[in-house]
């Protein structure tokens, strides 16, 4: 018996949290609605250390079929919500492209591209996420953290986070709770106009109906790692159910029979063979649990 087990299920399957939709179970998973579930969660930590993840919308994330043995946090819909004023605070569970079609709607400004990125506002804040020439860092206010690490709750300016290309200073014990951004009074048509002009470039340019995690490589330095990889011949490569995608080269796609460890072979296959041209890429996704033998 753990103390975890009075405020976290046991034994919970990861895959369906996300988007590759693979790998095992979490020892445990708490879901957290309010900062002082949190709070709860990092009390209990200092009482049974455990390895601790929290875990977004599973659409930046690839789970070890080996799972993950500690406490997966995750937080659930009292998380998931969007405040418009003159500026607009969200939950970090809000999907992103709720978070932009509602600023739109309402004739807020600023927060189009978010429709592109289908994680929550804290995978935005935690990694300074972004499309089509604007990031987080453009946005972003303010933000309210929960730490794991010492139970403490406070805002910060979003000058602190060191914001930088998918970057920022927050450790995995770190929560957002919520974000304030920026944003300027529009049209709400033109505002709409620009959603689906994103939305169409999308669906050009990315796969979609195929399971996937995005971008697998952050771009190099002043280059795009899916011009690189295709160049170098690697669309299509796959390694058993996994394949780079023959569409965005920086995307791989889980067919219906793949597994964790084939997405993960592949990826380390793409680095090698990219090393050997002289590049040197790094996941953007991130890799949960034991993926080595
Ligand atoms: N390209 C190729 N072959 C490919 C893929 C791309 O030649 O297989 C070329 C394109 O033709 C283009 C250039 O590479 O000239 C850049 O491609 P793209 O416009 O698709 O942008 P990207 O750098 O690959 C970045 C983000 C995406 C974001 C798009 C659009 C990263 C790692 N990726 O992709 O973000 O949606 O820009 O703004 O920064 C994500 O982070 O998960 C993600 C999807």
């Amino acid at each position: 018996m753990s103390l975890w087990d009075d405020i976290a299920e046991r034994d919970v399957p990861l895959a369906p949290l996300t988007t590759y939709k693979l790998g095992g179970a979490a020892r445990h998973l708490a879901t957290a609605e309010h900062a002082r579930d949190l709070l709860r969660i990092a009390h209990l930590l200092k009482e049974e250390p455990v390895p601790v993840v929290v875990l977004g919308r599973g659409s930046n994330v690839l789970v070890s079929d080996r799972g993950f043995d500690g406490v997966v946090v995750r937080l659930g819909t009292g998380f998931s919500w969007v405040d418009i004023g003159e500026n607009v605070a969200s939950g970090s569970a809000t999907p992103l492209p709720l978070l932009a079609r509602t600023a739109a709607k309402a004739g807020r400004s600023g927060l189009e591209f978010y429709v592109g990125i289908p994680g929550s506002v804290g995978g935005a804040v935690m990694m300074n996420a972004g499309c089509h020439g604007s990031d987080t860092k453009d946005v972003l206010l303010t933000v309210e953290i929960v730490d794991l690490g010492d139970a403490t709750r406070q805002q910060v300016d979003a000058a602190a986070l060191d914001l930088s290309y998918r970057h920022s200073n927050l450790g995995p014990l770190q929560v957002v709770v919520h974000a304030v951004f920026a944003s300027e009074a529009g049209d709400p048509s033109v505002c709409e106009h620009r959603i689906r002009e994103i939305t169409r470039w999308r669906k050009a340019h990315q796969p979609g109906g195929v399971l996937n995690a995005g971008s697998v490589f952050k771009n190099p330095p002043g280059d795009s790692a899916g011009r690189l990889i295709d160049r170098a011949g690697l669309k299509g490569l796959t390694v058993g159910g996994a394949r780079v995608s023959p569409l965005h080269a920086n995307f791989i796609e889980a067919g219906r029979d793949a597994t964790a460890r084939d997405v993960y072979r592949l990826i380390r296959s793409v680095q090698a063979t990219m090393g050997e041209h002289g590049v040197h890429l790094e996941p953007e996704v991130r890799l949960l649990g034991n993926f080595e033998d």
